[in-house]
């Protein structure tokens, strides 16, 4: 509720002018601040944050996040509880609907997405384009933005059937585009979705892995549920900022797609694995440590944008890993893994900094568990990521509020100045 002492009185020194700014939410209008001026020529006031390190750019209803306190919330749901108790296509539901489904509206959220399991053949031919040593986020990132000329009505972008349509495509294909993906750099055959299994079993079978444990399952379940929002990151901002020029959800997801691929973003699993393999043994820890600290290169795993307590589904993984390495017994690197944690966690530079496991430090060991290469794992954490990209798509479409995305900057170039001929500079 907002009262009428919630309101920021800013003097400005230059001219000596108060202004008074309502504060909603804890939060100004960045706009507001544009009445601020030192003559009527002045542009006004902007704000300057780089990386938005303190820039609200929704208003969003999908995922509550609490950086200081470890919380991880669905539409108000405990990440906990959903991983716990939850599946993943559940949860994708409940992230876009706002609501968990009754039986009837589950049943028939998974048949609308079994039936969109299979790709057209023009978005095969995609994968088949590639190279068998391309890396499979860029295949995947091709494929999803192939998707849009297959489904002319995804420029229906006002219509909320046709988005209703792309979303149920995004989220079924982004796991059969991630299989064919995978099969292709093997060189080996497609395996043909089977829309009677869960998605995680589906995916797992598409790979070549029949008849998977069930405990694995769960486990890449589990996994899926964890990576699928998180608010406005990297990715999901760059899905709403390409989405907001009115282009097809196909190729904002592609975008989603491209940030992911960063190792400072879902890149970050891969690179773990890589940083577990070349410590190769906890003597090494240490000497691995003392670069970290000395700036040449980071500890891959660790640190966070918002969480600077610990991150709720780090927690949930680590005790994932002990169930899934009763099945496939204990891979070596998790003794580095839990030993390398330990030592930072010690260690006053990662403490004074904050700098936790996150997500992406102990997922990887699971993947390898489940016979996933490490070039897969960022894809895995895109399979995982589409029901947010698509929620967040359809929020910010759906919302009067949201115009095209357009930063301000500021101009530090030269000022004007003429132009010289080539042998005259
Ligand atoms: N290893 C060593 N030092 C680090 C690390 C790290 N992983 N992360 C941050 N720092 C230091 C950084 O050097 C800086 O030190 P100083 O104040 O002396 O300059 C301080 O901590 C603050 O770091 P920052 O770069 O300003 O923090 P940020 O919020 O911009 O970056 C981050 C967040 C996740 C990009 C960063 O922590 C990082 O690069 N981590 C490693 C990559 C990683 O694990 N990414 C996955 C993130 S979670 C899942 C996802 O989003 O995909």
């Amino acid at each position: 509720m907002t009262t009428s002492t919630d309101t920021l009185t800013v003097t400005d020194n230059r001219t000596g002018t108060t202004y008074e700014i309502p504060i909603a939410d804890g939060t100004i209008r960045a706009t507001d601040l544009r009445q601020i001026k030192v003559d009527d020529a002045d542009f006004g006031l902007m704000t300057y944050d780089p990386a938005f390190m303190n820039t609200a750019s929704c208003r969003s209803a999908i995922t509550f996040l609490d950086g200081d306190a470890g919380v991880l919330q669905y539409r108000g749901y405990p990440i906990e509880q959903l991983a716990g108790q939850s599946n993943f296509l559940e949860v994708a539901y409940l992230l876009l609907e706002g609501e968990l489904p009754t039986q009837t509206q589950l049943t028939q959220w998974e048949s609308d997405i079994a039936a969109e399991l299979t790709v057209d053949p023009r978005v095969r031919g995609v994968v088949e384009g590639f190279s068998k040593d391309a890396h499979p986020m860029t295949i995947l990132l091709a494929a999803i933005a192939a998707l849009a000329p297959v489904y002319p009505d995804a420029n229906d972008i006002t219509d909320p059937e046709a988005q209703r349509r792309q979303v149920v495509r995004l989220n079924a294909k982004v796991a059969t585009l991630g299989a064919y993906a995978y099969r292709h750099n093997a060189g080996q055959p497609y395996i043909d979705p089977k829309p009677g299994l869960s998605y995680a079993e589906n995916f797992l079978t598409m790979i070549g892995q029949e008849s998977p444990d069930p405990r694995l399952v769960k486990a890449l379940d589990v996994l899926l549920i964890l990576h699928a929002d998180h608010e406005q990151n990297c990715s999901t901002s760059a899905v709403r900022s390409v989405g907001s020029s009115q282009v097809d959800p196909y190729s904002a997801a592609a975008a989603g797609v491209a940030a992911l691929y960063g190792p400072l973003h879902g890149g970050a699993n891969e690179a773990v694995l890589k940083m577990l393999r070349r410590i190769e043994k906890a003597e090494n820890i240490p000497a691995f440590i003392e670069g970290v600290k000395g700036g040449k290169e980071r500890l891959m795993g660790f640190g966070h944008r918002v969480y600077k307590n610990f991150d709720p589904r780090a927690t949930i993984i680590k005790k994932a890993c002990d169930d899934v390495f009763a099945v496939t017994g204990v891979n070596p690197l998790l003794e580095i893994a839990v030993q390398l944690e330990k030592v930072a966690l010690e260690d006053e530079y990662f403490v004074k900094r904050k700098l936790y496991p996150n997500v992406d430090f102990y997922s990887g060991l699971i993947y390898e568990a489940l016979n996933i290469p490490v070039e897969m794992f960022t894809v895995m954490f895109a399979i995982g990521r589409m029901p947010g990209w698509t929620s967040q798509w359809y929020e910010m479409i759906n919302d009067k509020e949201q115009k095209i995305s357009r930063p301000r900057q500021v101009y530090v170039g030269p000022a004007k100045r003429d132009y010289a001929a080539v042998g005259a500079r």
